[in-house]
């Protein structure tokens, strides 16, 4: 049998994260993943980092590339009603956000993890945890038709939110609340010049419209779609003339069209499990939680777990105390729900709700209107959007 100190289960920005942030502290980890490395980097997804995000990553000793090719905004910009309006971030808050694509981040970890030696198994199948309430823990999995058995002090359950971490708990064992949205975003990447200088979001009565970015030369844009929408339909030609019927005028006439280089189709939903812990298993971002991308707060969330869970750990192996494990649900519960609050409220704000009736619609009009008319509720967006801080 193998054995390490934390098994961490799942390759993704949350399990590659908390890997290096362990490896720093000298705690010895292993990860599996059930994909191939290659599989996890053509995954498109996240683009925006909070201050507490980037330093995290610097910490972890992976920031070189994301200081180097990231790009720093400072504002955001709001469309609707034909017009673009900027929410100043920098000004209102004295913080910015990055834009990094999440892929290049998982590159960077991935790496970095490769040169310092540090063992992650791609491909591993029939993962199962056991021993959650035993004093080893022990995970077994199948790679390259093999079975195996890992026993460890600690599991971090980072398997994303179709993870067998959470699964293959009783359902007695934890709560869960939820919402659904009956939409979902159609999102296309393709090299073009983005529309703004910022990311634009847009409320439109069509539906909810993104350009978002990962250079100056590529852009990332999503549109709201029905649930049953098929990406079959949706040909580029038909995405792009979606996407500008959605946006003001000037963005509108910026924006060139260009082959689409990914599309895909990601359902909104609003996921909370609580508690995070379960005997020596954690879970931390979306195996733990999700939240729709409006806020670009998923990713966020995935380094503040680790950040908690990381000092808990390193806490452990060096005091011997358990302190900071017992505190970490509470603690990472704290601000996931600030984070789905804001991420909900935004996704109100902004999207197309085809169960509303007139009366919802006007109050979203002027929510928009006060939003633009009051610097107290921009600051309120603003200063949630750029990050709110870490509780320790
Ligand atoms: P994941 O990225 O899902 O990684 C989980 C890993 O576990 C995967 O590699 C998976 O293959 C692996 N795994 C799954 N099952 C098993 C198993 N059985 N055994 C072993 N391994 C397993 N967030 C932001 O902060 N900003 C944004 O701008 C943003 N935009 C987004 C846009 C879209 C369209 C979407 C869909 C999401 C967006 N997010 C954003 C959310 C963000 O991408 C996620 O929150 C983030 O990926 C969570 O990271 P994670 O490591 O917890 O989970
Ligand atoms: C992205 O770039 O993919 C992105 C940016 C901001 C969001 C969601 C997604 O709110």
């Amino acid at each position: 049998m193998q054995r390490t100190q934390v098994a961490i289960i799942g390759a993704g920005p949350a399990g590659l994260l908390l890997g290096a942030l362990l490896h720093k502290a000298g705690i010895a980890n292993t990860i599996l993943e059930l994909h191939s490395g290659e599989q996890v980097l053509a995954r498109v997804r996240a683009g925006i980092l909070e201050r507490g995000s980037v330093e995290l990553l610097d910490e972890a000793g992976v920031g070189q590339r994301m200081h180097a090719q990231g790009l720093v905004h400072q504002g955001i910009q709001l469309s609707f009603g034909g017009q673009r309006q900027r929410i100043d971030l920098q000004g209102l808050t004295g913080q910015s956000v990055l834009v990094y694509g999440q892929n290049e981040l998982c590159r960077d970890l991935m790496d970095a993890r490769k040169a310092a030696g540090l063992t992650t198994h791609y491909e591993a199948r029939h993962v199962s945890l056991h021993g959650l309430g035993e004093p080893r823990a022990v995970v077994r999995y199948q790679h390259l038709g093999q079975d195996h058995e890992l026993a460890c002090d600690y599991i971090a359950g980072c398997d994303g939110f179709h993870g067998v971490s959470r699964a293959g708990l009783p359902a007695s064992a934890y709560h869960c609340y939820e919402r659904g949205y009956p939409f979902g975003w159609l999102g296309v990447l393709a090299d073009t010049a983005p529309p703004a200088d910022e990311l634009v979001y847009a409320q439109h009565e069509r539906g909810f419209a993104l350009c978002s970015m990962r250079s100056r030369t590529r852009v990332r844009c999503y549109i709201q779609c029905s649930l049953s929408d098929r990406l079959e339909a949706w040909s580029d030609a038909r995405f792009w003339s979606e996407l500008k019927s959605r946006l003001d005028p000037v963005t509108a006439a910026a924006l060139e069209p260009a082959p689409s280089l990914e599309k895909s189709i990601a359902p909104l939903r609003s996921y909370v499990t609580e508690p995070l812990r379960f005997g020596r298993l954690f879970l931390a971002g979306d195996a733990g939680h999700l939240v729709p991308p409006t806020g670009a707060k998923g990713l966020n969330l995935a380094a503040s777990d680790v950040r908690y869970l990381a000092r808990a750990l390193t806490e452990y192996y060096r005091d011997r105390s358990e302190a900071g494990l017992a505190r970490y649900s509470e603690q990472a519960l704290r601000r996931v729900w600030r984070a789905e609050r804001f991420s909900w409220s935004l996704t109100q704000l902004l999207h197309n709700f085809p169960d509303h009736n007139g009366f919802d619609q006007r109050i979203q009009q002027a929510d928009l209107d006060y939003l633009m008319s009051s610097r107290a509720a921009q600051t309120v967006l603003a200063e949630n959007y750029v990050g709110l801080p870490l509780n320790d």
